[in-house]
């Protein structure tokens, strides 16, 4: 049995933070979170798992702070002297870190070097995660892509995880420190955010079932991704503190797919004509694309004892019931039947 620790997640309030702050909770740890201030709530993913920090044996903590105000970072590590560090926020998005590239390398390169710079200055010695992309791939040349294959990113954002990715090593070399990194691929959820491609898909053609929509405007629909299910990349994320010595992990399915097969498939679950509904809108074409992603998860099989559970017509289901209900339809009377799935 585990001895229960202290976390701090930063991004505790995106995708990923919920499901990793959900996890560390129901194992019995104290969770402690970064949150911005923001002029509107932003705590939506979290809220259920919110309890008066004043009530007796409240586990779960949030902090104001930044990744790009470094005197937060410090005091927050002196503060909470956490076990582990989960960095998870970033300007997360692809797309937009064209339009912001300084802000989106401030936070991801500056923030990870400034919460290390923090960890490294103190006396206190967490295992450290950092949350790497299979966008670091990029331009691949094989058709699989482990923890040896090259990194050609074709993003500010790509560009901005290697500079982070290399940071976390040079720490774990120079330093000692017990620090890893993740290197995960597409993973997705009810509580993905509605900009990026697959919630926007599901979500929008429950908006269209339910009428509140009347279609739905898409970019490049060739590129295929490794898409995988959010919850169970962040067991696989929490394995990876709880090894013997720090490495590097490549967590993915091993199946890729098109953006159009995941809209098909949505749109053959829905029972709507696609042709009505799905436009093309150039605004949301990358100056760079890349094109295909798959990735082999063999070593964290072997070394996490982690494999992949659901599987895309499944992902597709599980987002597309859950969009359906939060526009108040039953997924039972508006969706294909589970057993016609294919
Ligand atoms: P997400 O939903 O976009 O969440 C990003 C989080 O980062 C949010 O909590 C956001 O806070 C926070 N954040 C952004 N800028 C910040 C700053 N300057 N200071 C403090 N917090 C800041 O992302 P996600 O999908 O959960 O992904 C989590 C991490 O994994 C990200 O680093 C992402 O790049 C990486 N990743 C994701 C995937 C994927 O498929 N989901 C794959 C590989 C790697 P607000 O709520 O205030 O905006
Ligand atoms: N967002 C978006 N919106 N993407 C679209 C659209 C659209 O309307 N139409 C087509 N796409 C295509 C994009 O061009 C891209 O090829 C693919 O859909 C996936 O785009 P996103 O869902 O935005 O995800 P991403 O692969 O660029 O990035 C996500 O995964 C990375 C892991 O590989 C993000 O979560 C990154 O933070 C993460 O690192």
């Amino acid at each position: 049995m585990r001895v229960p620790t202290v976390a701090l997640i930063t991004g505790i309030t995106g995708q990923d933070g919920s499901y990793l702050a959900e996890q560390l909770l129901d194992l019995g740890h104290e969770v402690h979170g970064l949150i911005r201030r923001s002029s509107s709530f932003n705590t939506a993913r979290i809220e259920h798992l919110y309890v008066d920090p004043h009530v007796e044996g409240a586990r779960l903590k949030l902090h104001y702070g930044d990744l790009l105000d470094s005197s937060s970072l410090r005091r927050l590590i002196e503060e909470v002297r956490p076990d582990e560090v989960y960095n998870l926020a970033a300007q997360s998005h692809v797309r937009v870190s064209f339009d912001m590239p300084e802000y989106t390398a401030a936070t991801i390169v500056q923030g990870t070097t400034s919460l290390l710079e923090a960890i490294r200055q103190s006396d206190v010695r967490p295992r450290f995660y950092q949350a790497g992309s299979s966008e670091m791939f990029g331009a691949v040349l094989e058709p699989w892509q482990d923890e040896s294959s090259p990194f050609r990113p074709q993003s500010p954002y790509a560009a901005a995880k290697v500079g982070a990715h290399a940071m976390v090593r040079v720490y774990r070399e120079a330093y000692g420190l017990f620090a890893v990194n993740g290197i995960l691929f597409n993973h997705e959820s009810p509580r993905r955010s509605p900009t990026f491609v697959t919630r926007k898909i599901t979500r929008g053609i429950a908006r269209i079932l339910a009428g509140l929509d009347t279609g739905l405007f898409l970019g490049n629909l060739e590129a295929s991704r490794d898409w995988g299910y959010a919850p169970e990349y962040m067991e696989a994320v929490r394995l990876m503190l709880q090894q013997d010595e720090p490495d590097d992990f490549v967590i993915a399915t091993g199946e890729t797919h098109s953006v159009r097969e995941f809209m098909v498939e949505t749109f053959r679950l829905a029972q709507l004509d696609q042709e009505r509904y799905v436009h093309f809108d150039p605004v949301y074409l990358r100056p760079a694309e890349v094109e295909s992603l798959r990735g082999d998860a063999s070593k964290a099989a072997e070394r996490l004892g982690w494999k992949p559970r659901t599987k895309f017509t499944a992902l597709v289901r599980i987002m597309l019931e859950a969009d359906c209900r939060e526009v108040g339809l039953d997924p039972a009377k508006v969706l294909l039947p589970a057993d016609e799935v294919a």
